[in-house]
């Protein structure tokens, strides 16, 4: 029922495992991944990546080339975060106040 509320009322769709998940929407030029968890005693070993991986897979068949994702300063996981997600191969777009967001390009324009 929770992801029907996500769809319907903020537009964010959710891809999940037995390990985690990943919350995205789709924004004017970016499946923007808002949101992904993975439990404590799966980390480190690729569930974020694959979930991303699906995510990316949805967002190529929609007809986005971009991914987006971000990291809150201010979260006590960002250096982490930022490290996962620089590590899949998103690279440093823009900041706005405290939130850092990152690109990856899925496919050349
Ligand atoms: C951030 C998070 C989603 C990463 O999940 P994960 O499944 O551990 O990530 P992956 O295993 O796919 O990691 C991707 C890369 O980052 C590296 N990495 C991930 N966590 C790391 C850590 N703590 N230290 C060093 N490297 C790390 C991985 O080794 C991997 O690198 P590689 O491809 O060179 O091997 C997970 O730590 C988490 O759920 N944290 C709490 C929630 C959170 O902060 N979410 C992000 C903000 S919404």
């Amino acid at each position: 029922m929770y992801k029907q509320y996500l769809a319907e009322r903020e537009q964010k769709h959710v891809v999940e495992s037995e390990h985690g998940f990943a919350i995205y929407r789709f924004t004017d030029k970016w499946c923007y991944i808002c949101d992904i968890y993975v439990t404590q005693e799966a980390r480190i070993k690729h569930e974020a990546s694959r979930l991303a991986d699906s995510v990316a897979e949805i967002a190529l068949n929609a007809g986005y080339k971009r991914l987006l994702g971000s990291v809150d300063t201010r979260d006590a996981g960002a250096s982490i975060s930022l490290i996962a997600q620089l590590k899949y191969g998103f690279k440093v777009l823009y900041n706005d106040g405290q939130v850092i967001y990152l690109e990856k390009i899925l496919k050349p324009d």
